[in-house]
């Protein structure tokens, strides 16, 4: 099974050398790609999924996000996930669907937490999630990145960019014509890496802390609009 090394530095904004030459590829992913995916994903909610998911680490996160992955139909799901591979190695990913499927999958998160971790797991999740699921980071009509990481080592050489660009193909595809997402407030370096892909800042949203240690007071939330011309995928 392929590995991503896992930075536990919590360190968005580190940069690395670009290489124009390495040769990534985009996929569906599949259930077996669930170990890889997770490290991936965790990169998007270091302190916050350990509270969500009650864990006390990383480690932990990574291996409930890593159990529900396989399960269709929700947030956090193979479903709706693309990744960037060089060779067998999964080193980006993008977690994209229509607006107006979030709620049916945020229902579906917490149940595939209930299957494979039991009932505790989902009424924790319920309880502490519930605030995250009622702000306006998304409206009707949208494309939405629910997440998109990129393995530290392979920053700043174009993925992220690239699963964008996928993510607008199929929200064309789609008939959609706005990808939005929302980015914390914190997240200095995705944000301007946003902006620089096109997405302008169409709120700031501040909130109060969710609880002591976990690192989220808010988001900005980032629209695209969705190029309708027709153009061939790169
Ligand atoms: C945000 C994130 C996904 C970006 O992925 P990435 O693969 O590093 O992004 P890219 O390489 O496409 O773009 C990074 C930078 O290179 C630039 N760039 C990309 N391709 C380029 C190219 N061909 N030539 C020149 N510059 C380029 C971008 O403009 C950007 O510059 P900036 O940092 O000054 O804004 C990645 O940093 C990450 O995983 N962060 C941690 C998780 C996270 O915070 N996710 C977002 C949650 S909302």
């Amino acid at each position: 099974m392929p590995r991503v090394p896992i930075r536990l530095g919590l360190d968005y904004n580190s940069r690395m050398p670009r290489d124009s030459k390495i040769k990534i590829s985009l996929r569906p992913a599949t259930p077996a790609d669930a170990e890889a995916a997770a490290a991936l994903m965790y990169e998007t909610m270091p302190t916050l999924g350990e509270y969500l998911f009650g864990q006390p680490d990383a480690a932990g996160t990574i291996r409930v996000l890593a159990g529900i992955f396989p399960a269709p139909g929700h947030l956090l799901s193979y479903q709706y996930s693309t990744l960037a591979t060089f060779g067998m190695e999964a080193v980006g990913i993008a977690q994209v669907l229509p607006s107006n499927d979030m709620a049916r999958a945020a229902i579906g998160l917490a149940r595939a937490l209930r299957r494979r971790f039991g009932w505790a797991a989902m009424l924790r999740l319920i309880y502490r999630g519930i605030r995250l699921a009622n702000e306006p980071d998304t409206e009707p009509g949208e494309y939405y990145v629910n997440t998109l990481a990129v393995a530290p080592a392979w920053r700043n050489q174009g993925i992220g960019a690239r699963l964008l660009e996928e993510a607008e193909r199929r929200g064309r595809e789609l008939g959609l014509s706005v990808l939005s997402l929302g980015v914390l407030l914190h997240n200095t370096n995705a944000k301007r890496f946003y902006e620089r892909v096109g997405f302008r800042e169409a709120l700031k949203y501040e909130t109060r802390p969710l609880a002591p240690g976990v690192k989220y007071t808010g988001f900005y939330r980032m629209v695209k609009p969705i190029d309708r011309t027709d153009r061939k995928s790169k």
